[in-house]
């Protein structure tokens, strides 16, 4: 039997290449070696303030956006988080085996409050990674591909099915972080020391899949590139050139090192031209696709589907972890 594989992306904004290159990316090179579980944590989004109609076109548009990406739905399982309650409920007795201390450490958390005052954090926020972690363990997934910022998340479900499994017996299958060797960090066009994000307070430092032309050619030949010339891969001290040349290599399908030799020799101008006209053709393209999956019945027909084979395996793992802590009837 293949091992599982599950992911999901929030639909807490438009979609960047980030998500796309960090995980969408990865899903589609993985899928044929897994049985693959993709979800929409639609639950996580609401730990931020969510217009409730744009929240619903945002839920139906990630599965727009996998399918149009080249994801079957047909062979993969996808999925809406809040369609099966086991998520929720498996989250609770999670919640009861975590400690404050753990979810303090998050960094995502400590991000996402700095310079917040307490009434303006939500309780959902903080708590946020056991449902994460409930989400990933009621499939008994393996691998759980992300991005290098849902790395920490990640850890914590192994930490929490550990300590379950130690406590009550082995109930769930401890996952794997598989975070990918190229772009697990796609950084923000005009500060490149954070990552690119759905929800950026600027929308020109990101570049999202549905972006206009216009928009996509403004914005990267608008990135912030570093001191000094010569394009070629360095982190550390090039880390807007490094990420303009891991767009182009990914999107172009080449290694970095393949990227470097294209650039010999190139400007910083050069390598913004190439990276702008490259994103405009492919995401013309994968906007059209999406456009036309939209357009038909296949998203819902995807969700039915995948609602039900999920459902079906969370209700087994829920009942059992129910059962071995001692709610309910045995
Ligand atoms: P989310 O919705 O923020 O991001 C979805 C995926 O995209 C990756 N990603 C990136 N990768 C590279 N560069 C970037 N700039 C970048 N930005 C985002 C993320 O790492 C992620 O893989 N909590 C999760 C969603 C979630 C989940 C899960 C994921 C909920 N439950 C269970 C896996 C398993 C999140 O907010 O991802």
């Amino acid at each position: 039997m293949k091992k599982r594989l599950l992911t999901g992306l929030q639909p807490s904004g438009e979609l960047t290449i980030g998500n796309y290159i960090g995980s969408i990316r990865q899903v589609i090179d993985y899928a044929k070696d897994y049985d693959t579980f993709l979800f929409v944590p639609d639950m996580h989004s609401i730990t931020v303030p969510q217009d409730p109609e744009t929240l619903h076109r945002r839920v139906r548009e990630i599965v727009g956006m996998y399918l149009a990406c080249g994801v079957s739905g047909v062979e993969n399982h996808i999925y809406i988080q809040s369609e099966i309650p086991e998520h929720a409920n498996l989250s609770w007795i999670l919640e009861c085996t975590a400690y404050m201390g753990e979810l303090a450490r998050m960094t995502q958390f400590k991000a996402k409050t700095e310079n917040k005052k307490e009434k303006e954090i939500r309780c959902g926020l903080f708590t946020y990674p056991v449902l994460m972690a409930a989400d990933i363990l009621l499939y008994n997934a393996h691998v759980v591909p992300t991005g290098v910022d849902q790395k920490q998340h990640v850890e914590l479900a192994r930490n929490l099915a550990q300590r379950f499994n130690a406590k009550f017996g082995e109930t769930f299958v401890v996952p794997e972080p598989l975070i990918p060797t190229v772009g697990a960090k796609i950084r923000d066009l005009l500060n490149p020391e954070k990552k690119m994000s759905k929800s950026a307070e600027n929308p020109k430092a990101s570049v999202f899949l549905n972006d206009t032309e216009k928009d996509i050619r403004k914005k990267i030949m608008g990135a912030v590139t570093d001191s000094g010339e010569g394009v070629y891969f360095d982190e550390e001290n090039k880390p807007g050139v490094s990420n303009l040349l891991t767009i182009f290599a990914v999107f172009q399908g080449i290694t970095i090192p393949e990227a470097e030799k294209h650039f010999e020799n190139a400007r910083y101008g050069d390598l913004k031209k190439e990276v702008a006209e490259l994103l405009v053709e492919k995401l013309s393209a994968l906007q059209a696709r999406f456009a036309e999956t939209m357009a038909s019945g296949v998203v819902d027909e995807t969700l039915d589907r995948g609602r039900e084979y999920a459902r079906a395996i969370a209700t087994e793992t829920y009942d059992r972890a129910r059962r071995v802590v001692g709610l309910g009837r045995a």
